[in-house]
């Protein structure tokens, strides 16, 4: 039995969706994520969609080596031209290839019929071929999919070179019995279907794409196509980590689970979730604040005496650590060192060294460090945080209900002389930011994103903030993050940091 395959694609279907878009770096401290997690194939991108997408396709399938690499590409050479100059780099490069197959869309979007799609089909596949040997071939709104033609086209991928047949549920639409009936015909009804993967790649439309996605497992399929977070177009993708620990919770059931090493679902949760600004839901399976919490008293009762009575999974199984040791002033460098290695941390000396001097800087602020202060300070090390050009070296800030905010920003250059101004503004944040616009006077910009979550409980938090900027006449947003117990102090650094970048 085959090991089903996992195809992530975070940087493809998950980055295009709003709110979700990630600059290169980010995209590179992904990939490398998803590589040690050791999904099978990477969706970096949609090669032609913008040179900037091409930019990161081609750096991702330049620097990963342990898995896959993918662009997208519609059926059209131009498509697969750029799709294989970008992933031509990569260990083992893949081409993902698609074109609709429904009547809806051939109809209206395509305005072609069911010869053409087929002849197009047959022609850039094999296009696609000359190319490279993995090649991927999608039916968009393959759900919605006249059964028989879907066969006939999967049938014309399949001689024309495709090794792997992926079947979209692109709008959320099917059911599970649907998707296993589905999948279950296509492997009986086209010649050769054993030498191909078939995969499932499922919208969350109706909150069914886990679902769908198991669901074509069981009918035969060997690839999921999924995102972390379950992030996407719409109302998002399967989500990887919910359906990686459905199989392996479920051995019984599913007997080809994937080669994820689960230990490292929360910290690549946390990862995406933190260069987008988001937190997940308290409830969201697997990596919310709440997944493996027992508040009631008989459920307490029952974990207490046997955790497997209220608890089907570990949290150390998806990288949860448990340990109630907490960190403080006292603790030394070995200590520290011990308790990132339990979260699943791998820091250079270089890293290890900054993260504790931060350590140490928090500990005078907070009497105890969870471990989320803890992965705070990481997401925070130096390479990602330090500013150069110019260093917050004090701010005052004046904030009431009555008059509007005032803020006085004092910065120190790199040549050390310092700079000073100050702004009024709606509140402590604005009037801080442009105290700073007025002193470093930097590129016109837009503030596309500002958020500030805390990083764990209680009123001496951190607050880690993220802003997203939007340079006049640039593709990508410029990220910038900030870490302080003080949100106004975070809010200011995350500023600084991007303006940092666009200076
Ligand atoms: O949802 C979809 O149909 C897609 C295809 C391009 C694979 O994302
Ligand atoms: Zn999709």
């Amino acid at each position: 039995m085959k090991q089903v395959k996992i195809f992530d694609t975070t940087l493809r279907d998950g980055e295009q969706s709003p709110g979700c878009s990630m600059n290169l770096q980010e995209k590179l401290e992904v990939a490398r994520a998803l590589e040690k997690l050791k999904v099978d194939v990477i969706e970096a991108g949609f090669a032609i969609s913008s040179p900037g997408d091409f930019e990161s396709v081609k750096s991702i399938a330049d620097t990963v080596r342990d898995c896959s690499v993918a662009s997208l590409a519609r059926l059209n050479i131009k498509d697969i031209d750029a799709a294989y100059e970008a992933v031509r780099g990569s260990a083992d490069p893949r081409l993902h290839v698609f074109i609709a197959t429904s009547p809806l869309h051939m109809e209206y979007k395509l305005r072609m019929t069911e010869e053409q799609v087929l002849e197009k089909t047959e022609k850039l596949v094999a296009y696609a071929k000359n190319y490279c040997s993995n090649i991927e071939f999608s039916a968009e709104d393959a759900t919605r999919s006249e059964p028989a033609f879907l066969a006939r086209v999967v049938d014309t991928a399949i001689r024309a070179g495709a090794t792997t047949i992926n079947i979209p549920d692109t709008v959320g639409y099917t059911t599970p019995a649907e998707m296993r009936a589905l999948i279950e015909y296509l492997i009986e009804h086209v010649e050769n279907s054993d030498t191909v993967d078939f995969s499932v790649h499922c919208h969350n439309d109706l909150g069914l794409g886990v679902a769908n996605s198991l669901a074509g497992v069981l009918g035969g399929a060997t690839q999921i196509e999924c995102t972390i977070n379950g992030l996407g177009e719409r109302a998002g993708n399967t989500s990887l980590e919910e359906v990686v620990m459905a199989m392996r919770t479920r051995p019984d059931v599913y007997k080809n689970p994937p080669r994820i090493d689960t230990t490292r679902l929360y910290n690549t949760s946390k990862l995406v979730y933190n260069i987008i600004g988001q937190t997940p839901a308290l409830n969201k399976p697997i990596v919310g604040a709440n997944a493996f919490a027992h508040e009631s008293g008989i459920h307490q009762h029952g974990v207490l005496a046997n955790r497997q009575t209220y608890e089907i999974m570990t949290p150390e199984s998806v990288g949860i650590t448990t340990n109630k040791i907490v960190l403080g002033k006292h603790s030394g460098k070995h200590a520290f060192e011990a308790r990132l290695h339990d979260l699943g941390y791998d820091l250079s000396d270089e890293e290890l060294l900054d993260c504790f001097e931060k350590f140490k800087v928090l500990c005078d602020k907070k009497k105890s460090v969870s471990d989320a202060d803890l992965r705070a300070l990481v997401r925070h090390k130096k390479k990602i945080e330090e500013n150069t050009k110019y260093k917050l070296d004090r701010f005052y800030v004046h904030a009431s209900n009555v008059l509007s905010a005032t803020s006085t920003v004092r910065l120190a250059k790199a040549d050390g002389t310092k700079i000073e101004d100050a702004a009024v503004g709606n509140g402590p944040v604005d009037a801080s930011y442009n105290a700073i616009n007025k002193l470093i006077n930097p590129p016109a910009h837009t503030l596309e994103k500002y958020s500030i979550n805390a990083v764990s409980e209680g009123k001496d938090t951190l607050g880690e903030a993220l802003v997203k900027l939007k340079v006049e006449g640039e593709e990508d947003l410029v990220s910038g993050r900030g870490l302080s117990t003080d949100i106004v102090e975070a809010s200011i650094l995350a500023y600084l940091n991007a303006l940092e970048k666009i200076i």
